[in-house]
């Protein structure tokens, strides 16, 4: 995956805060999306592309045997994935600051992080994108397998609720598009396709 040399270096920053909750793999994972939504959706990749890195930092500040109670299918303490928002947009900054990236792009970039779970209409059109690549990782292979472990889900199950929610949830006809390929692809790996 290549990015420029100035991303690249904030994601070296952005390592040691992405180390639980799989937040790395996730990053990583959402980045390869973010790179591909660029490719046709009109975005700014100076935006898009820190705040895919940075979004997730947050995690890092709150003690990890409470992530599960913070998000999912039935949180009981949905409070936290505020904190994590908040939390991850104040390192974010601190961050890109240290580059001296530009400050218009930061405010921007902090301004997506602050809601990128909470906040259901995007800000921006690069928000939108962060907010595809965000939700695609759950359609990845490993995405899928971390989720459905951590949620206890039966694989169908899970593949008809991520189908189902496709339209609803996207926010850019490339993530729609994305997002219904590796559904189709899910479906390979589960071998319904065989026989
Ligand atoms: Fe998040
Ligand atoms: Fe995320």
């Amino acid at each position: 995956m290549l990015i420029k040399p100035i991303h690249q270096k904030i994601f070296e920053k952005a390592k040691p805060f992405l180390r639980t909750r799989k937040n790395l793999i996730h990053t990583r994972i959402a980045l390869h999306y973010a790179l591909k939504l660029l490719q046709s959706e009109k975005g700014d990749e100076d935006v898009v592309i820190p705040a895919v890195l940075l979004h997730d930092v947050g995690w890092k500040t709150i003690p990890a045997n409470l992530h599960l109670t913070a998000f999912g299918p039935n949180p009981s303490n949905p409070k936290l994935a505020r904190v994590h928002e908040v939390e991850g947009a104040k390192i974010a900054e601190t961050i890109l600051k240290h580059f001296q990236y530009p400050s218009k792009k930061i405010k921007e970039i902090c301004r997506i992080i602050r809601g990128h779970d909470t906040r259901k209409r995007p800000i921006s059109r690069n928000d939108r994108i962060v907010k595809d690549a965000d939700k695609l990782w759950r359609y990845s292979r490993k995405g899928m397998a971390i989720d459905r472990e951590r949620f206890q889900i039966p694989r169908r199950e899970y593949l008809v609720f991520l189908e189902g929610i496709i339209d609803q949830w996207f926010l850019t006809p490339t993530g729609k598009r994305i997002a219904k390929r590796e559904i189709l692809l899910r479906k390979h790996d589960a071998g319904e396709f065989k026989g």
